[in-house]
Parts: structure tokens; sequence; C-alpha cells
């Protein structure tokens, strides 16, 4: 949402509050070798997968890192945006910024839509985040692809797969923690 649509009567929501969010959902596209991009942009653009990641994402805040943010170069429509960065002279107008996990989390529940979170990546902050997920949304893609970036593993025995929809060479998979947490 762009700044000037923020509600002005609403407390910095940039301040870290009380809030935890509900559910914290890492949504990516993975390669078959766990790429998710070569630094500067992932390996693939799929209309399907673009849809679904509108569906799922829509009317929640979105967490992402700092080489993400500038790898999309604007904010979302419909969604309010929290950076990660550790350099504390870095703002951009209209998304709220945080320096470290937690914060951007609290900050994240505290904006509409924050009983869940959606987090964009990239590679470093998926695996900043990982521990604190409760649901992956992964978009695995049948063929390798070339690049430095990867998801982190998903190891069977933290994370079970809940539903998949298979597709032409990829297929739109949800996990969940196998403790149910
Ligand atoms: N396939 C997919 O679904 C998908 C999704 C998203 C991104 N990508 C790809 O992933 C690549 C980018 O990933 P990346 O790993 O290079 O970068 P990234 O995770 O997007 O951002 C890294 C930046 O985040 C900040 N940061 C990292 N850890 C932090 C922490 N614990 N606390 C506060 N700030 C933190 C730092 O920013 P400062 O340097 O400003 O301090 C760091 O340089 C691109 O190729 C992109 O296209 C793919």
């Amino acid at each position: 949402m762009p700044s000037d649509e923020l509600d002005p009567a609403r407390p910095d929501a940039t301040e870290p509050g009380e809030n935890e969010p509900g559910e914290v959902v890492l949504v990516a596209m993975v390669a078959a070798n766990g790429v998710i991009g070569d630094g500067t942009d992932q390996p693939w653009h799929l209309r399907e997968d673009l849809r679904r990641f509108k569906r799922l994402t829509t009317g929640h805040p979105l967490v992402m890192g700092r080489a993400t943010y500038d790898a999309i170069g604007r904010l979302l429509p419909g969604r309010e945006t929290v950076v990660l960065t550790l350099d504390r002279e870095w703002s951009t107008e209209g998304a709220h910024v945080a320096h470290d996990v937690e914060e951007a989390l609290r900050v994240a529940a505290g904006l509409p839509g924050g009983e869940s979170v959606m987090v964009l990546g990239g590679g470093q902050i998926y695996a900043a985040v990982m521990p604190r997920a409760t649901r992956l949304e992964l978009t695995e893609v049948d063929a390798p692809a070339e690049g430095e970036v990867r998801f982190p593993e998903v190891d069977p025995s933290t994370w079970t797969e809940v539903s998949r929809d298979d597709r032409a060479a990829f297929a739109f998979v949800t996990y969940r923690r196998v403790d149910g947490t």
C-alpha cells in the first residue's frame, strides 16, 4: 500500500509491538536442485505461479530481504511490505523496515492481515525465518536451475507434505510441521 494510503491515526507500525503472527508462511519457487535465484532474479516466471502467489499473499503483510525488495523494484498492491536490512540508514517510501527477524515478524503481525505473515525470500531470509515458519507454500519445478541462491533444506523429520497440486513441469506443494505447531 502506498504510504499516502496509510492510516495516520495508527501507531507507527515500524515500532516493534507485542504482536505475534499466527502463521509464518514461506512462499517460494524452488528448482529441482534447490536453487531459487542467481542473486538478482529467480529462474522462472510462470503465469500460473504468479496467479497463485497473488492469491496466497493478497491481504497479508509481506516480509522480504533488501535484495529481494530491490529485485522486485516496487511495492506490491494490496499488501504491506516489511523489508529486512542490517543497514540502519536504509529506508524506502511506503515500506516498513526491520533489522532482525523477530522485529520483522512483530511489525508484520501488527499490520492488516498480520495473522498470516508471508515471507517472500530471498535465500538469506528464508534461511533466517525457517525456524519460525509454520507453513511452506512451494512451487516445486521439475527442472534444475543455475544459480547460487538456494531454499533451505525441507527436512522430512520436521516438515510433512499436506497437499500437492501437480501441473505440467511443476507442482504447488504445501508443507506443515510434523509436530503440528
Ligand atoms: N524463487 C523464489 O521464489 C525467490 C523468491 C525471492 C527471491 N528470490 C531470489 O533470491 C535472490 C535474493 O536472495 P538473497 O539471499 O541474495 O537476498 P535476500 O535474502 O533477499 O536479502 C538479503 C539481505 O537481507 C538483509 N538481511 C539478511 N539477513 C538479515 C537479518 N537476519 N536481519 C536483517 N536483515 C537481514 C541484508 O540486507 P542489507 O544488505 O541491506 O543489510 C541482506 O543483504 C535473488 O536471486 C531473487 O531473485 C527467489
